[in-house]
């Protein structure tokens, strides 16, 4: 009898721990492929995910996101000038504007449109080398604000068989970003010099524009990085059928 009771038991617990695993979360709406206004419905299934940005969605896979933290960045261009970032934190991820979003299922493609009114990075950098015309080798916190990020997002991915389910793996990213405004302030960029180090900012923000440019490349590549590998996580967990359902 008891130990009926005690079978009976492991196999709830196996049933719902493998339950719990692949569940979609309640408080996000899943689109049908044959819904006519399929395009709104991601809309509004976006907008419902970055509401839990805080917290993360760990049915996803999403650790918190608002802020987000990134362990380690690293830009440089050509060999003159490396510059790491340590504890790259991105605060109001969650004012994330969806405008517009156009996807071909049959292609694996998907395109966005999004917008951000202000987004903040701190960090711990060390920069060393040239860029533009100033010799830089300092190393401290680092903050910076933008104001109005718009972004145009080209997502191409590659199905998969996992057992007999069809996935997407996302292998390509393209973005075209303009930024409206941008302040970054690096403390302690000559470390006994505070007076040369404001200058040096002052500089590097007027010019902050011809020096985003500069490392757009290196910038893209660790979006992309990033970005891919968190929506790799939800990718993997669930196929094209339970995120598209027909
Ligand atoms: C990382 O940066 C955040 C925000 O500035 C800060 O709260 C946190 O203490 C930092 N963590 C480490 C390990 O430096
Ligand atoms: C960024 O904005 C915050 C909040 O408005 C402000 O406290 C901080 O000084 C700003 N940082 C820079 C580099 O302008």
């Amino acid at each position: 009898m008891f130990t009926n009771v005690y079978i009976l038991f492991g196999f709830l617990l196996l049933f719902c721990s493998v339950g719990t695993s692949k569940r979609f979360p309640s408080y996000i709406k899943k689109c049908h492929q044959s819904d006519p206004h399929i395009k709104h419905c991601c809309i509004k299934a976006l907008d419902s995910v970055k509401q839990h940005f805080a917290n993360g969605i760990p049915e996803f896979g999403f650790p918190p996101m608002n802020p987000l933290v990134i362990p380690e960045i690293s830009l440089d261009s050509d060999n003159s000038f490396k510059a790491a970032f340590k504890n790259v934190t991105i605060f109001h991820l969650d004012t994330l504007e969806v405008k517009d979003i156009n996807f071909n299922l049959q292609e694996n493609r998907f395109e966005l449109k999004i917008f951000f009114p202000h987004l903040r990075i701190s960090s711990i950098y060390n920069i060393q080398g040239k860029i533009l015309f100033l010799q830089l080798d300092g190393h401290g916190p680092a903050d910076g604000n933008l104001t109005g990020v718009d972004a145009d997002v080209t997502l191409q991915a590659q199905r998969y068989k996992k057992g007999n389910n069809e996935h997407l793996k996302f292998s390509t990213m393209e973005i075209d970003e303009k930024v409206h405004k941008a302040i970054f302030k690096f403390e302690g960029l000559f470390r006994n010099n505070p007076e040369l180090t404001e200058q040096t900012n002052k500089i590097l923000n007027e010019n902050i524009d011809e020096i985003l440019q500069e490392l757009r490349p290196s910038i893209h590549l660790a979006i992309k990085q990033t970005v891919l590998g968190l929506i790799s996580r939800l990718f993997e967990k669930f196929s094209v059928k339970e995120l598209f359902p027909e």
